[in-house]
């Protein structure tokens, strides 16, 4: 087993797992030394590109944005996102897993859903490719933002899940905007950590979008804590470029060949 991967899974009950989304180099170069996990998400569908859904985000997408995130990648482990449609079955699922990994260098690979997907999961297993599952709200499939485990039959649902992910040998799985309680239920379950997002502080591990945390994306979202305003300390810097330039006072001889 992949050596960062076990050092993951000893944390568990131990200390926090630290997961921040990356899809460049500058990005990935910065989080690097914080984090566990460098996950490459789908979520640069809405992120970057305005997608009203991850449906949109193509195979392309994750391997370009996710060879410039390699650049920048020194310690943790690097987990990319199966977009949409690319693990429909199992042979297109290890055809698109194998080219991710070929051609990005990552890894491991994550995908949504439990039950419906087990068999490609497994497959992928058995074919030697690490895999990160993803439980509760699953952004590829949910019609509507809706958070998850409310009812005892969700709940009975998302535990029966992730023993299965478990067992088919996932090493970790992202609880996505699952109620707290089932979130804890759902983590004591599992010898495998769980990474929460808008799961409460009883997952393992907590993941966010680094460009919410820095206030780079707007969103409103619940779970987001914009930790600083960014916008504020880059435009800053653009109206003192903009008012240089036009005074003349940049380029200087200092600046100049
Ligand atoms: O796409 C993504 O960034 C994700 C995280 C939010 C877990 O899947």
């Amino acid at each position: 087993m992949n050596t960062k991967i076990k050092n993951i899974l000893k944390k568990k009950n131990k200390s926090k797992i630290l997961c921040l989304t990356a899809y460049s180099k500058n990005f990935a170069e910065l989080i690097d030394k914080y984090v566990d996990i460098t996950l490459i998400g789908d979520s640069l569908g809405s992120v970057l590109y305005n997608y009203d859904t991850t449906k949109k985000v193509t195979l392309t997408n994750m391997i370009d944005h996710s060879k410039s995130v390699r650049l920048g990648v020194k310690k943790s482990l690097m987990v990319v996102d199966m977009p949409f449609n690319t693990y429909r079955s199992n042979l297109s699922a290890y055809k698109n897993a194998k080219r991710v990994i070929k051609e990005t260098k990552c890894d491991a690979v994550k995908l949504e859903g439990g039950k419906k997907i087990i068999t490609q999961i497994k497959f992928l297993i058995k074919k030697k490719i690490p895999v990160m599952g993803h439980l509760g709200l699953l952004p590829q499939s949910a019609k509507r933002f809706k958070s998850k485990g409310k009812s005892t039959r969700e709940t009975k649902q998302l535990i029966k899940d992730a023993l299965m992910l478990q067992s088919s040998g996932v090493f970790a799985i992202v609880i996505e905007c699952v109620k707290a309680t089932t979130a804890k239920k759902i983590t004591q379950s599992l010898k495998i950590p769980t990474i929460g997002i808008g799961s409460s502080v009883h997952c393992d591990g907590q993941v966010l979008v680094t460009d919410d945390l820095i206030g780079l994306n707007s969103t409103k979202i619940r779970f987001v804590k914009k930790f600083i305003n960014i916008k504020k300390y880059i435009n800053i810097a653009l109206k003192k470029f903009s008012k240089d330039v036009k005074l003349k006072k940049y380029p200087t001889k200092k600046h100049s060949y």
